[in-house]
């Protein structure tokens, strides 16, 4: 059967790693809708490809390219964040594909919900956000929400081993430890954006390499397991694996370990991700164990990565808090790769943003934006008063 998606952030770095399994699986996959931000060029490329239906561009920069792209095509056409609402309840779609970053991915996660709409969600951030209740609705309505990042993806197909829920002990969330693993603390202060954005292992867009590279991104997965699978915090092990060979792993109640090994290639869990529940065969590369030689692993240093710690902690105190640490670390990494800030400085501002930040319970897509621009607002307040220089 082929199954007709809707991307959402087709343009980005895993959005196009989607589209390229899309066009090696043109059998099973139909592209029934694209939507970016402001790319309006790529995206009118990927019209021109597609020739979806449905074609969302939030901000209001269509260009002539884009519209003709539309017309040929014979698209509908979505705008602003109304569209971005409006787009995930349209109809023949089999899975709405949620690869944009930023928080405001929460409002098509949380219309395609509404809609009945399965979702493979990339998008952390909603989750980070307001995880608990989206997880109560989409369980509420029998929705399908499958994990495309390769950690959480990796621990939702070890939870088929699972026969009973009793029987998870802990869940192992391994890092690659980022580019600046072996670096003291007056090397940290002095490193790049270049140098931040070039990830080791995987091929990534901007503020996610950066997020890694301060393991700030390990710490988001953290509330992202929490809230997704919940799963108490102190049952999430992280371990740096700088091979990022096992993606993941579960101990369970008889002391034994199921892991998910593959290659680190994004392809084959946004396979999984797009093919759920069936497993579609490949002809990809096969992970070959006596090539590898050696596997390691080592506990995560947070005194020099402390925003592993910082959002952990936030996650621990829930309510709004990791909504706050999101939008704060999402301007601190910006303020960074502008050259504002230095590296070590990304945890210090989300940290002091955390301690100003008057917790509140988050129940709609509209509160949760509220608190968005809140830790948006003071993020730069902060860095105005102390940090600009
Ligand atoms: N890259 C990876 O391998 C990877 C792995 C795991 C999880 N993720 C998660 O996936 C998400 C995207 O990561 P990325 O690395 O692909 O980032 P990226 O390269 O910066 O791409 C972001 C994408 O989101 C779109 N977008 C942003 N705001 C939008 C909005 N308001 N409305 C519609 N589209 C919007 C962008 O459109 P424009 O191009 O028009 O700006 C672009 O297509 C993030 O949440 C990240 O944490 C990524």
């Amino acid at each position: 059967m082929v199954k007709n998606l809707l991307i959402i952030g087709s343009t980005g770095t895993l959005g196009n790693r989607v589209l390229e399994v899309i066009r090696n699986f043109k059998d099973r996959f139909n592209v029934v809708g694209l939507g970016a931000r402001q790319d309006s060029e790529q995206l009118a490329l990927q019209v021109m490809e597609f020739r979806p239906k449905y074609v969302l561009l939030t901000e209001n920069n269509i260009t002539s390219s884009l519209r003709d792209a539309v017309i040929s095509a014979g698209s509908r056409l979505f705008s602003g964040i109304q569209g971005l609402r409006e787009i995930a309840s349209v109809d023949g779609v089999d899975l709405i594909v949620i690869v944009m970053g930023g928080a405001l991915g929460i409002y098509p996660l949380w219309e395609a919900i509404k809609y009945n709409r399965d979702v493979a969600i990339a998008n952390k951030e909603s989750i980070v956000i307001m995880g608990e209740i989206v997880r109560k609705l989409a369980d509420g309505k029998g929705v399908n929400l499958i994990p495309i990042d390769s950690e959480p993806g990796a621990i939702f197909q070890c939870f088929n081993a699972l026969n009973d829920r009793r029987e998870l002990d802990y869940i192992v969330l391994t890092a690659s430890g980022g580019p600046f693993r072996r670096l003291d603390y007056n090397q940290l202060v002095n490193v790049t954006p270049e140098e931040a954005v070039s990830h080791p292992v995987w091929r990534m867009g901007k503020r996610i390499s950066v997020d890694s590279a301060t393991l700030m991104n390990k710490g988001l997965e953290v509330i992202e397991l929490h809230k997704f699978f919940d799963v108490p915090y102190e049952k999430i092990q992280v371990l740096v694996h700088p091979q990022s060979i096992i993606h993941g792993a579960i101990g369970l109640s008889d002391a034994s370990l199921v892991a998910l090994m593959s290659n680190p290639d994004m392809k084959i869990p946004i396979l999984y991700a797009l093919s759920y529940p069936e497993r579609i065969e490949t002809s990809w590369k096969r992970l070959n164990l006596i090539e590898l030689k050696e596997l390691t692993f080592e506990a995560p240093d947070t005194d020099h990565f402390p925003a592993l710690r910082i959002a952990i902690e936030a996650g621990k105190r829930g309510l709004s808090y990791p909504a706050v640490l999101n939008a704060s670390d999402e301007v601190a990494v910006e303020l960074f790769l502008n050259r504002d800030i230095r590296f070590t400085d990304i945890p210090i501002l989300v940290e002091e943003v955390l301690s100003k930040h008057s917790p509140v319970t988050i129940n709609s897509v509209e509160e949760a934006m509220e608190i968005d621009n809140w830790a948006r607002e003071e993020t730069y307040k902060i860095f105005n008063k102390v940090m600009s220089r």
